[in-house]
């Protein structure tokens, strides 16, 4: 079985080594015996206008609150940028592989900076203010990149939406951050589809009507198609930004302001936003990306993730600019035009790291190894995947074929609210186990708890908890702590739930089991199955639904929807119809799988829908189905179960 495999450092002698094993130890060590010095310590990683005395100051209990080196002063775009011009001022900070253009931009930090700085001043012309909200919603273009930095240097605080959301979504988000400007472009192409990011923001920002602050929308064009300005709200990006001052003061901010919030899915239908703390985020962005993904002169690391997530932020550009690297970014999809598409990118712009999502991996094995062994793919050096579970064969697969077995794997375990790092090895010191997450950085206590929400010792199985805060934790769900408090703080006393099941075997080593609560994982994207329901009960001809997770080859998981329609009503649903009520209410990345009319769903006695069922019935695992005798009609199930069968 590949679930026993450990492959030994040694593997990886050309692989420089970040550190003896020893150090990190050691380093484990003097983490856990004094956590504030070791914090301060690390805060050294990032630029302070003012250096912290203090480290955490706060509490996992009653009113939660979470502050780091509250008497620092920082400015993130120092941190990834002026801090570099002294010695790296023409080093390439990030390269830009649009497909459309025939030479991929590559912005140095000294033009980073000019850009950073035009936008600065663009964006406060424009009225936007520190505190404000601005929202990016943006292809993975240099300005998107550019954009988030810019807002850190005037002290605005980011809210990046994945270009994936529909009008509705937009919508919705931009109401609740309550943003003043918004970033954007005109379109973007998806392989040979368009997407009209502009005309989805126009459709976003007319539904949200006056609910919306929004006074002006800054519009990159992407394209010679033309696009519908609205004269005094609307910019063209570059007309507009190009013309404006070159440098620009950062607004020096307190380690604790916001630096941006993020929307992520959870068990209730509203999505959260996420706040994150400018001192404490940056030290962490850096502390983590530094050790995992430790680069030399020379490293190129394209992490594949989109902008709009918490990978994107960290991973793409805040962890990577503020130690100095060289980030890449790619409108490309992996297999358009033909499999093995990105793996050219690798070859062209000689990309030593590659973080993508397992989802990719999967994707690429499914094209086989001949279109890997067609490419060079010399550069690599280190390979990552995080994001959701990835399976010892998909890893080992990556690790033999992709990386010719000479590059370490390594699979992180982090979410948007951990906003960085929290399992992982460090590659060449720790021994890798194919499908396991290592172990916590230094300065992590992890802990499993079991049902009552005790925390157990040794090898286990439970929660997955945190013990102790880390700096780059979130502060607060905006606009709702008590929410913060409840979903995060609510299940093991003092302590920090991530949502996630883990087994920590004999030698420390984490294996996810999976989300213990109602959200699933489509191809690495979040989604909460509340979100899902609360969609389709605002239409009319929806008595009642229910959707469940099922896996998916290639996605990981997929989203199942059983549905209830109500009787006599003028327009039937058909099951298509409800498919495309989802997608144009969420987006496209939560389009079903596959929906079930159905005239009723499992319940108990006292009305309680038994997802657990759905799930099964719906994956097709129909052999184990449990004791039905506590349902209040056990007969629905084999009718469920014919419903499924005669669509596979
Ligand atoms: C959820 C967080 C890498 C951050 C981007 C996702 C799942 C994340 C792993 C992994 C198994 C993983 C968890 C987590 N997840 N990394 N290496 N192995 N599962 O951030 O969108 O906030 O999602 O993704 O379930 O809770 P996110």
């Amino acid at each position: 079985m590949s679930e026993n495999i450990t492959i030994p450092p040694t593997q990886y002698a050309d692989y420089p080594a970040l550190m003896p094993p020893a150090e990190l130890a050691a380093m484990q060590r003097y983490a856990r015996r004094d956590p504030d010095g070791f914090w301060l310590q690390q805060a050294k990683r990032v630029h302070w206008h003012r250096k912290p005395k203090h480290g955490f100051t706060g509490s996992f209990t009653g009113d939660v609150s979470i502050s780091w080196f509250e008497d620092g002063l920082i400015n993130a775009s120092v941190c990834c940028i002026d801090k570099h011009l002294t010695d790296k001022a023409d080093q390439v900070a990030l390269i830009s592989h649009r497909e459309d253009r025939a030479e991929a931009e590559k912005i140095t930090y000294a033009m980073l900076h000019e850009r950073v700085c035009r936008l600065s001043n663009a964006l406060v012309h424009l009225g936007v203010e520190e505190g404000h909200r601005v929202a990016i919603c943006l292809p993975m273009i240099s300005e998107a990149v550019v954009a988030m930095l810019a807002c850190a240097r005037i002290g605005a605080v980011h809210v990046v939406l994945f270009g994936g959301f529909s009008a509705e979504g937009i919508a919705e988000r931009i109401i609740d951050s309550g943003a003043v400007a918004v970033i954007t472009a005109s379109e973007s192409m998806r392989g040979n589809k368009i997407v009209p990011f502009k005309a989805i923001m126009d459709e976003a920002l007319c539904k949200a009507g006056a609910e919306s602050g929004v006074r002006s929308v800054l519009v990159v064009r992407t394209s010679d198609a033309p696009v519908p300005m609205l004269p005094g709200r609307d910019y063209d990006f570059h007309d507009f930004v190009d013309s404006f001052e070159a440098d620009f003061v950062p607004v020096v901010m307190r380690a604790e302001a916001p630096l941006f919030m993020l929307y992520t899915s959870g068990s209730t239908g509203k999505p959260k936003a996420v706040v994150h703390a400018t001192g404490g985020y940056m030290v962490w962005a850096a502390y983590t990306m530094g050790m995992v993904y430790h680069h030399q002169p020379g490293d190129v690391l394209w992490c594949t993730a989109d902008v709009a997530w918490i990978t994107g932020h960290t991973s793409v550009v805040y962890g990577l600019l503020a130690n100095g690297g060289t980030t890449m970014i790619s409108d490309s999809l992996p297999s358009y035009p033909a499999p093995g598409r990105w793996l050219d990118l690798v070859d062209e712009h000689k990309v030593t790291m590659l973080f993508t999502a397992p989802t990719a991996v999967r994707a690429m094995m499914a094209d086989g190894d001949d279109v890997v062994n067609a490419r060079n793919l010399e550069s690599l050096r280190l390979l990552g995947v995080a994001g959701e579970p990835i399976s010892p064969d998909a890893w080992l697969w990556y690790h033999d074929v992709v990386g010719k077995k000479r590059c370490p794997v390594v699979d992180t375990w982090w979410q948007t609210e951990t906003a960085g790092i929290v399992l992982g090895p460090v590659p060449g010191v720790q021994p890798l186990k194919p499908g396991s997450a290592s172990t916590p950085l230094p300065g992590l206590e992890m802990v499993i708890a079991d049902t009552q929400g005790r925390p157990v010792q040794g090898p286990a199985e439970g929660s997955l908890c945190i013990a102790r805060s880390w700096p780059g934790q979130a502060r607060t769900i905006w606009k709702d702590h008590a929410r913060f408090c409840q979903t995060y703080f609510g299940m093991v006393p003092g302590h920090y739930f991530t949502g996630d099941g883990a087994r920590r075997d004999a030698d420390g080593y984490y294996w996810i089991t999976g989300r213990m609560d109602d959200v699933i994982n489509i191809a690495g994207h979040r989604l909460g199955t509340a979100e899902v329901e609360d969609a389709l009960a605002a239409d009319h001809r929806i008595v009642e639904s229910a959707a469940v997770g099922i896996p998916h080859p290639v996605k990981g998981q997929a989203l199942a929807v059983f549905v209830i329609q109500r009787q006599n009503v003028a327009t039937e649903l058909t099951e298509k119809g409800i498919s495309r009520l989802i997608s144009g209410m969420l987006g496209r990345y939560a389009t079903p799988e596959a929906v079930y009319l159905v005239p009723d769903l499992p319940r108990t006695r006292s009305g309680k829908i038994v997802r657990r069922l759905l799930r099964k019935i719906a994956s097709g695992e129909v052999d184990n189905l449990g004791d039905l005798s506590s349902l209040n009609d056990p007969s629905i199930v084999r009718m469920l179960c014919d419903r499924v069968w005669s669509h596979m």
